[in-house]
């Protein structure tokens, strides 16, 4: 399991240091949240945000994943790219032409992910699974951090898992919002590779909050390697 921390719930005033616990935590992914106020009723932060945290990446390694909630997001990829994004993810919701969406998210030196609304239909990436990085879930509306995870998601996960198993896709199946340690076994069971986790990991201690997602994650194989030792 591949974990991304949602700086959406970071504390803004000390980015990169409160970042920085994630990855020294373990955290393989950061995930970066971009809202417009017109495609989600809120309004985050633009490409300053993955250039603030460009330096924690040449220094770490980690990777940025950049998720646009925004319109046309074809319109800011040169942007997100130049500031050092290395996977962005757009919603088919918010795209005239998915192709061409894709097609300059990848002559940008980018992986590309397409993420849907909880109530689109998982038939819009039939098309797309066998070209994209990242296919993911959004298991809360999009637009605010701290929601509750929407049960029905659960399933979604699965037929996704089935989709990308059953195709030539190497897409890994990244799952966004309302993640923590009461649902992360479910979620994984039902085969994410990826859990994006903003108020689960950022709202205490994070090295603590990343140990206790992780342990959740795999409570049978730890059981097991308990009794073995
Ligand atoms: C929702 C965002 C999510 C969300 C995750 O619009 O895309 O990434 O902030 O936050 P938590 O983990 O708090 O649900
Ligand atoms: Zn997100």
């Amino acid at each position: 399991m591949l974990i991304a921390p949602s700086i959406l719930s970071a504390d803004f005033a000390r980015l990169e240091e409160h970042a920085q616990e994630a990855v020294d935590a373990g955290a393989e992914w950061l995930h970066i949240d971009v809202m417009d106020g017109h495609f989600v009723p809120n309004i985050t932060f633009g490409p300053l945000a993955v250039e603030a945290l460009a330096s924690l990446k040449q220094r770490t390694g980690v990777v940025l994943d950049t998720h646009l909630m925004i319109t046309e997001p074809i319109r800011y990829i040169q942007q997100f790219a130049d500031a050092g994004a290395d996977i962005i993810t757009v919603h088919v919701e918010a795209c005239e032409d998915i192709r061409q969406t894709l097609r300059q998210i990848r002559a940008l030196g980018c992986k590309s992910g397409l993420t849907l609304n909880p109530d689109t239909s998982l038939d819009h990436l039939d098309q797309w699974i066998n070209e994209i990085d990242v296919a993911m879930i959004m298991s809360v509306y999009p637009g605010f951090a701290a929601q509750s995870y929407i049960p029905d998601s659960s399933q979604r996960i699965s037929q996704l898992r089935a989709m990308i198993d059953h195709s030539d896709s190497h897409a890994l199946l990244e799952v966004d919002g309302g993640v923590g340690p009461d649902n992360v076994a479910e979620i994984i069971d039902c085969g994410a590779d990826v859990i994006v986790a903003g108020s689960a990991i950022f709202s205490g201690v994070v090295s603590e909050k990343i140990r206790q997602l992780r342990s959740h994650a795999a409570p049978v194989a730890q059981q097991d390697r308990a009794t073995a030792s």
